[in-house]
Order: C-alpha cells, then sequence, then structure tokens
C-alpha cells in the first residue's frame, strides 16, 4: 500500500528576467524584499544610496512587469504619483505584493530619473504640465 499524495502547496515565483533567476516566495510576499532576499539589486546606480529603504517614498525601486500583472497587488496611490507617466506595467517593487507566478524586468532603462520619480514632477505629470 502506497502512502497517500498529499498535495504540495503552490508557492508564487518570481521570475527576474534580467538576471535569469526565479525564486519561489509566499503568497503577499514584498516584491522587493523578495528581489533584495534573492540578492538582486532593484536600484540604479546612486539610488543604490539615494533610497528610502523601501517604504513608498523616492520613487527608484521601480521594476516592469513582463508577465503576471493580474497576480499583483493593485497599484497603490503612491505609485499612482510616483508613475504617473510610466506604462502601467511599471510598478514600485517596494509597493508591490506578489499573489501568483510574475515575470519582471528590474531597473528598466526608463524607470526613474525623467521626472516623474519626484512629487514635483508627477505632480506636474498629473496636471498636464
Ligand atoms: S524603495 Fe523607495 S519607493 Fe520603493
Amino acid at each position: 500500500m502506497s502512502a497517500p499524495k498529499i498535495p504540495r502547496p503552490t508557492v508564487p515565483t518570481i521570475r527576474f528576467e534580467q538576471e535569469g533567476q526565479q525564486v519561489g516566495c509566499i503568497e503577499g510576499a514584498n516584491l522587493r524584499k523578495a528581489a533584495l532576499d534573492a540578492g538582486i539589486n532593484p536600484y540604479k546606480g546612486l539610488n543604490n544610496l539615494n533610497n528610502c529603504g523601501g517604504v513608498g517614498q523616492c520613487g527608484t525601486c521601480v521594476v516592469e512587469v513582463v508577465e503576471g500583472m493580474q497576480n499583483l497587488s493593485p497599484r497603490s496611490d503612491v505609485e499612482q504619483v510616483y508613475l504617473a507617466d510610466r506604462p502601467a506595467n511599471y510598478r514600485l517593487s517596494c509597493r508591490t505584493s506578489v499573489n501568483g507566478d510574475v515575470t519582471v524586468r528590474t531597473r528598466p532603462q526608463d524607470g526613474v530619473g525623467k521626472g516623474s520619480n519626484s512629487l514635483v514632477g508627477a505632480l506636474k505629470s498629473l496636471i498636464g504640465k
């Protein structure tokens, strides 16, 4: 008689496209923390030193979601401001929870530094100036 099969819980998988890495995480995991825990840097250049540490205040932890947007938490109000002039698939990794499989591209070319990643830039973008 064989032992009954116990179903394995499925865990969300995050694929980091540029790094060629994939990691499992708990449902609801913070995307920025999951990246850092995997040794993946979400920041570009000087933003490694000049970031808010994951509290949604700097707009520098941008990732591009390649697949699985439906498996992430909705864009937060902070993201609506900081990413106002970015494509809809750009997210602040520190404000994003992972609920299912997703593929992301860290440090996208136009993720940071073109205006909306400052409060003034974001407000200008929102009011169309
Ligand atoms: S680390 Fe500052 S907004 Fe994400």
